[in-house]
Formats: C-alpha cells, structure tokens, sequence
C-alpha cells in the first residue's frame, strides 16, 4: 500500500493544532448561539474563533423580534444577489459532458486537447485517471491511469507544451494529508516519470515554468488550513530536472492555496486565493472534513527578472479556487468562476458566476459575463475563439450560491475581449 510521505507526524500536527482549535471554537460555538448552525453537509464543527468573533451577531439589546424579522429580510436579500458583479449575458453551448464529476481537479491544454486530471468524484471518492477532450472533434476519450502514488486533488501542474510537471497535492479523498511526491507525463507517449519530490507537501501551491525553472510557491501547509509563503524552484529541461535539489526563492507575499499563477510575456503573475481551508476532523479515521473559515483575496502579485513581488491591481472581487480556471487570450489573463469571500451572515461559501479579464496591455481588470451558474474548481481550454469550461461544483441555483453539486458538464461560449 502506498501512504504519502509525512502521514504520520501531519497527522499529529493536525491533532493538536485541533485540540487547541477545539476549545476555543466551543466557547466561541457558545457563544455564537445554535441559531447560526451551519448547514452543508462539508461542515461539521464550530468555525474558527477569530473569524466568528469579530463577526458575532448585534448584541442582544436589540429587541428580538424586531431582529429576527430584519434579519430574515436581509438574509432573503443577501442570499439572492450577494456578491453577483453585473456582467453581460452570453450565449452557452452544451457541449458533451466529462465521463466522470470532478471538483477540485486539474487541467493542462495543449493544442487541441485537454488534459483533465484526478478530482473529487464526490467526498468520499477521488479519481486516479487522466480524461481527454479533443477541441478538434468536441468528444472525450484517451482515458488512461495515473501513477498510484501521486495526489488526487489540490494539485501543482504545468506544462512546457509536451511535459506536465505534477507538483504535491492531497492524496485520498475527505480531507487526507498531502503527498511531497512529484511527477512528469510525457505527453507524447503517455508515460510518467517520478520527479525530485517538494522539500516538504503543499495543498494546492501555485505552480509555474519560468525562465527554464519549475517554481511552487504558497499554498497551504500539512494541516490543510496553515497558508505557507514559501516558494522553491529547480532547474528544469524535457521533463526532467537539472539540479539535484529545489532551491529556496523569494517568498510570496501571502500564502495559502488555490490561486491562479501565470507566465506572460517573461512576467509571473499570481491571482486571488485563499489562506485557509477545510480540516480533517480530529480523531476521524476517515479524516472527515471540517469547515475550518478562510478569508477569500483579490490581490495580484508580479515577479519580473527583478525578482521582487510587484502589486498588481486586485480582480474585481476575492477570487479562489481558480488554479486551473484560467486561460491567457490575446495578452489578457481570463478567469472563469470561483469562489468569493463567504456569505456575511451564514458564513457559507459564496461560489462565483462571472468571467473576469486581466487586460496586460491596459493592466485593468474587466467583468466580461455571465457563466451559466455560479462554479468553482472549473477547468478551462480555448479553441478557435471558444472559451470551454468543464467540471468543478456548482450553486444551489440562482437564489443560492452555496456549493453543491459536483459536475462533469462542458460548456463552451464565444469569447469577447476588451482590447
Ligand atoms: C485576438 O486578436 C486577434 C488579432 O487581432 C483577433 O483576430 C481575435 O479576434 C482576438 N481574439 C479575441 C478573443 O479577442
């Protein structure tokens, strides 16, 4: 059986970090009161303090009646519309869906084919294959398997245009521990090739080729929800390394996982994220997730040669999630879905619906539409001034942002930019 490297001491780290989160989140449960429960079937223990306790509810010299009818009234309002950016309608198509539902997999296009990796089937169940999308005939095919001991979710990947470097990740489903363990497809022959491993695991680092070196940075730490700030990189050529060791690089500015990270034009850009996450339960032998609140960020940092962290204009709005949901089109950086800081009252996840433009000629930030429903963990490939997208875990519907169902839908519209 294989077990990812550092199991063992994570899980100890994670038990006590728990211990010490356990008791402060039951005074804070208490003091939050039953009546702000959470309701997701993800979420099972009180929400970290610091977060809830700078956001507890009015005091309770209100009168309680008058109260609980505003706050009906407001929930009814927020649940509906908040968050929602205006952003113009645009023409879907239903494409043919993946074989399999996917959240919080991965992607690499090269050419007219789309790489689509691991993933969630649901919370108890991960994916171990690669599926493939042709652009050229719009079908799936070529599924084939993934080595056993690499991650099936929060991966790093990129691609050199042949070679998908596969960076860390959480192994096994729930919320399991990460793997170090790091790996290259070729993708001319499909054959994969084990790779010198991360110094230590991350869920979800952002993960880029730049300047002839793989670079991975942030992302979050062995307990799930720590943000790490630390970025390593290591000399890199036809899928193989050059360099015995990764080597320590400036640190990102602010960690955590799950943020877009792209090369263009010899600058690397990092976009949006999250510092904290979902953590396995202490004691549960099947490492149940639990919420566990992150903060959601909009910000972008740039590196040039440099080698020092630029501020960039922030997205439109917090965005994570959103590692593989990106595509570079004609000098701009598009982004599609997401997730958004969470609902102010009910403190669930609020997914996100609009398609965000990063123009680098301009440097500004454009909303360019509608997505059919509000997603996260999308993949997203570009033919032939198509946009597609496929996979992640959509709203509850229109009225609702919350996550819930895990899809496999492909869907594709024309894309429109801002010159
Ligand atoms: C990208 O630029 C080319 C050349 O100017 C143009 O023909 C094309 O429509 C542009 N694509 C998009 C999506 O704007």
């Amino acid at each position: 059986m294989v077990k990812p490297a550092g199991k063992q001491s994570c899980g100890r780290l994670v038990f006590f970090s728990f211990l010490a989160l356990l008791a402060v989140g039951l005074v804070a449960d208490f003091l939050w009161a039953s009546s702000h429960r959470f309701s997701s079937s993800m979420i099972s223990l009180p929400s970290s303090v610091t977060t809830v306790v700078g956001k507890l509810p009015p005091s309770s010299n209100e009168k309680d009646t008058k109260k609980k009818k505003n706050d009906n009234a407001r929930e009814r309002k927020l649940s509906a519309t908040f968050q929602d950016l205006p952003a113009p309608q645009l023409h879907w198509e239903k494409m043919s869906p993946s074989p399999v539902p996917r959240l919080d997999g991965a992607a690499i296009q090269i050419r007219n084919f789309l790489y689509v990796f691991a993933g969630y089937g649901n919370i108890n169940l991960v994916h171990s294959h690669v599926d493939v999308y042709n652009f050229l005939d719009n079908t799936w095919g070529g599924r084939f398997d993934m080595p056993k001991e690499m991650a099936h979710s929060h991966l790093g990947m990129v691609t050199d245009g042949r070679y998908i470097y596969i960076v860390t990740g959480q192994y096994g489903p729930q919320c399991r521990g990460p793997t170090a363990k790091t790996f290259v497809l070729d993708t001319d022959t499909n054959t994969w090739r084990d790779f010198v491993p991360l110094p230590v695991p991350r869920y979800a680092p952002a993960t880029q080729l730049w300047r002839g070196r793989l670079h991975v940075m942030g992302g979050s730490k062995e307990n799930r929800h720590t943000p790490g700030l630390e970025h390593w990189s290591i000399a890199v050529k036809d899928g193989k390394a050059l360099e015995k060791e990764w080597r320590s690089e400036i640190p990102i500015p602010r960690g955590g996982p799950h943020r877009a990270c792209v090369v263009v034009d010899d600058k690397l850009f990092v976009l949006g994220g999250q510092e904290g996450d979902f953590m396995a339960k202490p004691g549960s032998p099947i490492f149940k997730c639990s919420r566990r609140l992150e903060v959601v960020f909009s910000d972008v940092y740039m590196l040039d040669e440099e080698m020092k962290w630029k501020v960039m204009p922030p997205m439109p709005k917090p965005d994570s999630h959103i590692e593989f949901a990106w595509k570079v089109v004609n000098n701009s950086i598009v982004i599609v879905g997401g997730t958004t800081e969470k609902h102010p009252e009910t403190k669930k996840m609020v997914l996100v619906g609009e398609i965000f433009q990063f123009n680098l000629n301009t440097m500004k930030w454009y909303v360019i539409g509608k997505l059919p429903y509000r997603v996260k963990t999308t993949l997203v490939g570009y033919w032939n001034g198509n946009l597609y997208f496929t996979s992640g875990q959509r709203d509850k519907g229109p009225d609702d942002p919350a996550p819930r169902k895990v899809i496999a839908e492909m869907w594709r519209t024309k894309l429109i930019l801002y010159p």
